[in-house]
């Protein structure tokens, strides 16, 4: 009898749920034990916060939002900030305590569903204190290079393309330029997927840097061509050539990344300023978090979950899943975190936006089509 333990950590995706369904099936049909540790790693730091994990408990999850076992983007036992008693926050390394209940509880291996950032805790739990762990990749950004989708982001993607499809109709009524904020922290997937199928006028993207006149001239070459009012989707991260991302700081103690957003509101204000347009910015923000996975995201959430159960009935370990075409494969957790995954600026999705006259926030000599 093997007794596993299951966590999810960083922003939540849909489709952890069902990982955790597929870890806890495949797991129980061997005759071995789950168990989830609550809120990333707080349940391997107080065992009361460990959840043992059987059929029961996850029926009808596969379809569900959110995680079960909840999550946190604060929670690196290496770094992990605690209230001292003067109520001041200090931050702590209790990795020795989670390796000791790691232990304690006879676990065999550490089944860690996250982004870049929890995938790295894991690998260094791996490397520093000997743990068993095997990684499944999770992002609604997409942005890891080992694998070419992380579940989560079909969801978010479509729940973009949803509210940009209904912006036309309320910008053509009021002749108005819409500037939509899509997440995706430094890559630009979410923002060129929802903006072309959503049929947008302008994206931009982290992986070009804007020039307002390009964007300004795009919309008075649509006045010219009797259309009235735009749609411009804007990428959280990205940025006009020569200035900074734009934060809203670092956000909580003991958060690895800074809390991006703004820059919608200033690409409006800079569109209303320079072109006299009617112009609104609107932020999506978490929704694109929330909801039941898609189809597509359940499937590949539910492949992940076996295939981890597979590489650890096989000790694989300190390896992540990932599709590689249509196949399942296994990466070590070295590489799987060591490089981010970026939209080609000389990529298909840039070419067809161009060629489907939409503009990328820079004038068409200054990408390679
Ligand atoms: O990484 C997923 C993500 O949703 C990013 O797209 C976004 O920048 C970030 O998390 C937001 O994090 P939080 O929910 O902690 O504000």
């Amino acid at each position: 009898m093997k007794k596993i333990v299951i966590s999810t950590g960083g922003g939540d995706a849909p489709g952890l749920n069902a990982v955790i369904y597929a870890v806890v099936m495949a797991s129980h049909a061997r005759g071995w034990e789950v168990y989830g540790s609550r809120s990333g790693y707080l349940g391997l730091l107080d065992l009361d916060e460990l959840v043992r994990l059987t059929p029961d408990k996850v029926a009808d999850i596969t379809s569900t939002g959110g995680t079960i076992i909840g999550s946190t983007n604060k929670g690196n036992p290496f770094a992990m900030p605690i209230e001292n008693l003067a109520g001041e926050v200090e931050i702590h390394d209790v990795s020795d305590r989670v390796m000791k209940n790691f232990n304690r509880m006879g676990f065999a291996c550490h089944i860690a569903i996250g982004g870049d950032g929890s995938l790295e805790i894991a690998h260094r739990f791996a490397v520093e204190k000997g743990m068993n762990v095997i990684g499944v990749p999770k992002t609604i950004d997409n942005d890891l290079e080992a694998t070419q989708s992380t579940f989560g982001f079909d969801t978010a993607v479509s729940t973009a393309t949803e509210a940009i499809d209904k912006l036309h109709s309320t910008a053509k009524s009021h002749d108005r330029v819409m500037v939509v904020e899509v997440m995706g922290r430094d890559s630009g997937w979410i923002a060129v997927n929802s903006g072309i199928s959503g049929g947008a006028d302008i994206i931009l993207i982290p992986e070009i840097p804007f020039d307002m006149d390009e964007i300004c001239k795009k919309l008075d070459d649509n006045e010219l061509h009797n259309k009235d009012y735009a749609i411009v989707v804007v990428a959280e991260g990205a940025s006009a050539k020569d200035a900074e991302v734009i934060t809203k700081g670092a956000g909580e103690v003991g958060r690895a990344e800074k809390v991006l957003g703004g820059v919608g509101t200033w690409v409006a204000q800079e569109i209303s300023k320079r072109t006299k347009k009617d112009t609104r910015a609107l932020v999506l923000g978490h929704l694109q978090r929330g909801g039941s996975p898609t189809t597509c995201d359940r499937l590949l959430a539910l492949r992940f979950g076996a295939t981890a159960v597979r590489l650890a009935e096989n000790q694989q370990y300190d390896h992540m899943v990932a599709l590689a075409g249509d196949e399942m494969i296994a990466v070590p957790l070295e590489r799987a975190i060591s490089k981010r995954k970026k939209v080609p600026r000389d990529g298909d999705r840039v070419r067809t936006a161009l060629e489907i006259g939409i503009c990328m926030g820079v004038s068409q000599e200054e990408l390679p089509f």
